[in-house]
């Protein structure tokens, strides 16, 4: 029987699924170094997720039994793609299954910030809401307000179409190319080549880009500056595509109003400063977090488990 490794708990339904074809064994806490480099010698598929870091050292000086990482999750950035390729190893992702759920959440961060809602909650379990009065933690309009948009991919472009059919938000983005789709035409969409372009006119903006090298740090001191003091910034996808040093600096001196991040440089740790900031909004890493996308997840995961080992095009063959 094949043997599979879940490097976390995953929805139950989906660990019956895998049982009835697998010989199935599900791990609960990150694996160590020498956890992984046994689990490479005995498993032939490993099923990591966004908190494990597949680094190169991990494949050094063994003998690898594992010929496929389905990843859990569409983001790959924490695996060594040169790595895995040199050892033979395929990789696969989970994209789409996310998308509405990630953007969804992008949303919430976003209502959350323009409305204070945050500082609302926060307000009435300390006890310290003294009743309704005319100036009481006055937000900012969402309908009609700018949206900016870093990444018009299928994350980026529900998000666009929520706020714009959902909250007559005006979309403006950034992204290698124009997107030509009917959606993203539909909406009267405008393409900003020029990323400070997009910082300079949004009342709000929402990051979709991947992590990885290229994005690195995106968002920057500079960046920041580029940005209207009213507007806030909203991070669903990679921490460190976000300077948090610089964005921290740039809340503390008012050069943006806010900052919804669902996602940080260090996870899981988040920085003390940000954390006294009345003015941003923190979630642990929810983006997907609904039942029915970690379901719909587990379920890919199997469908390019089952193209691999029936030596089928796997569906989303990342490497
Ligand atoms: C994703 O799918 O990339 C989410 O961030 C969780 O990994």
């Amino acid at each position: 029987m094949i043997k599979i490794l879940l490097t976390r708990k995953w929805p139950e339904s989906v660990v019956q699924s895998l049982q009835s074809r697998y010989t199935v064994t599900c791990h609960n806490a990150p694996l160590s170094k020498i956890e992984w480099q046994d689990a490479l010698q005995s498993f032939d598929a490993i099923c990591p997720c966004v908190t494990d870091q597949v680094t190169a050292d991990l494949f050094a000086g063994i003998k690898i039994k594992t010929r496929i990482l389905a990843n859990y999750g569409v983001g790959y950035n924490h695996i060594d793609l040169v790595a895995t390729k040199a050892h033979g190893l395929s990789v696969t992702n989970t994209p789409d299954v996310l998308t509405d759920a990630t953007a969804d959440l992008a949303m919430t961060l976003l209502l959350m910030l323009g409305r204070r809602a945050g500082e609302g909650e926060r307000q009435v379990r300390s006890g310290l809401w003294s009743g309704w009065y005319p100036t009481h933690m006055m937000g900012t309009m969402i309908t009609g307000a700018s949206l900016g948009i870093i990444g018009m991919g299928r994350i980026g472009q529900a998000m666009a179409s929520k706020a714009h059919y959902g909250f007559g938000m005006k979309i403006l983005y950034h992204n290698k190319s124009p997107i030509k789709n009917g959606a993203v035409v539909d909406m009267s969409a405008e393409y900003c080549a020029d990323l400070a372009n997009l910082l300079g006119r949004a009342d709000f903006v929402s990051i979709h880009c991947p992590g990885n090298a290229s994005t690195r740090h995106l968002i920057n001191a500079q960046r920041l500056a580029q940005m209207q003091p009213h507007a806030f910034l909203i991070n669903t996808s990679r921490g460190d595509v976000v300077d948090e040093v610089a964005l921290i600096q740039a809340l503390q001196t008012g050069h943006i109003a806010g900052a919804g991040l669902d996602v940080f440089e260090h996870e899981p740790a988040v920085p003390a400063a940000l954390k006294q900031l009345e003015s941003v909004v923190l979630l642990p890493h929810l983006g997907s977090a609904t039942l029915q996308s970690r379901e719909a997840m587990g379920m890919r995961v199997m469908q390019n488990l089952e193209a691999f080992f029936s030596g089928k095009k796997l569906p989303d063959l990342v490497l």
